[in-house]
């Protein structure tokens, strides 16, 4: 299983750049930007990274992320995700980028995408990966920042495929970027938004009604309305799940729990994705492999989980018929 894992093709749907950020980078980044991180070594940064809930995750990642400053840590940061990509035979990524926590350090706008655009441009060219890139909004400040946001990234409308909202779920609400989420809309933005993670199977109505997005990022808590996974199936809406993360941000007590087998056994779109490996525990294939340790499950399965990311994914029409060769190729090898 293993073997058939390793080499299968994947797509990965739901990854935040900021997220990939190892400790040895990390700390890399820190001599290099002369920040002070308070932490000894790289072992002592991992050993801090036990968490309790979302919130606890997220106050050590906007503080490791501290450490991007130039073009070049971007891009250092983001190369190292696509040669980890290539490790895992994922194809197609589309990556999560939250410029309000550079922003707010007085980080510009484009020098986080310059960072990021060129390691995806040199990824195409040498690794043979397709990318998309996807503008989070970060869900626990208020709608001005969002709308002053969506303004910055106006000269780079052609480099980003759609808008996202992450951070904290509980208390912040889709309808809270109900405007600014229309307004990129109008722009020609796809959307997609974080919902049913930590909040309630009423938040992935509203990412779908309200915010109009293309796919739901986590929807864990879809099974609390019968009605909504039926409207999910119904309306092959993707879920970008992301069993890792689930496990170590206690959304499931252990992995034999997460219902994201039971999910694609009902007909439901779901995919597997990696969220924040350098945080959570592991890249695309050890979240692959956690799932069918704890859930046993057969190639053709294994095979669907690309299949629906690939039906769900950004990208063109072409692209999309490539990829789905490819994966058909290798379960027809095995
Ligand atoms: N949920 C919400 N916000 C996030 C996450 C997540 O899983 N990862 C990074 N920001
Ligand atoms: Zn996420």
């Amino acid at each position: 299983m293993h073997h058939f894992i390793a080499g299968l093709p994947k797509v990965e749907l739901h990854l935040h750049i900021e997220g990939s950020l190892e400790p040895e980078l990390m700390f890399e980044l820190a001599q290099r930007n002369n920040i002070d991180i308070s932490f000894a070594s790289p072992d002592e940064v991992r050993a801090a990274y036990d968490f309790t809930d979302l919130q606890s995750f997220l106050d050590i990642y906007y503080q490791g992320a501290q450490v991007l400053l130039t073009k070049h840590d971007f891009f250092d940061l983001t190369w190292a995700y696509m040669l980890r990509c290539k490790a895992d035979n994922v194809l197609h990524a589309e990556l999560f980028f939250d410029p309000q926590t550079h922003t707010q350090r007085g980080v510009s706008f484009d020098t986080v995408m310059q960072g990021i655009t060129t390691a995806l441009i040199q990824a195409e060219q040498e690794l043979g990966i397709s990318s998309q890139l996807i503008l989070c909004f970060l869900r626990h400040l208020d709608e001005t920042s969002a709308f002053e946001t969506l303004a910055l990234a106006k000269p780079w409308r052609e480099q980003i495929v759609a808008v996202g909202l992450d951070s904290s779920e509980v208390g912040h609400p889709p309808e809270k970027f109900a405007r600014v989420f229309a307004a990129a809309r109008e722009q020609g933005y796809l959307a997609v938004a974080h919902a049913g993670e930590e909040g309630p199977a009423s938040n992935i109505i509203d990412a779908l009604d309200i915010l109009q997005v293309s796919r739901i990022d986590h929807g864990v808590r879809c099974v609390d309305d019968a009605q909504l996974v039926a409207r999910l199936i119904d309306q092959k809406v993707h879920l970008t799940m992301c069993p890792l993360s689930n496990v170590k941000l206690k959304v499931f007590g252990a992995m034999d729990q997460h219902n994201i087998v039971d999910l694609l056994r009902q007909g439901v779109s779901v995919g597997i994705n990696a969220d924040d490996p350098a945080y959570f525990g592991g890249y695309m294939n050890d979240n692959f492999y956690a799932v069918a340790a704890a859930h046993p499950l057969t190639h053709q399965e294994l095979a669907l989980f690309t299949l629906h990311a690939i039906e769900a994914s950004f990208c063109s029409t072409e692209r999309k018929h490539a990829l789905r060769q490819q994966v058909h190729a290798y379960v027809d090898g095995h």
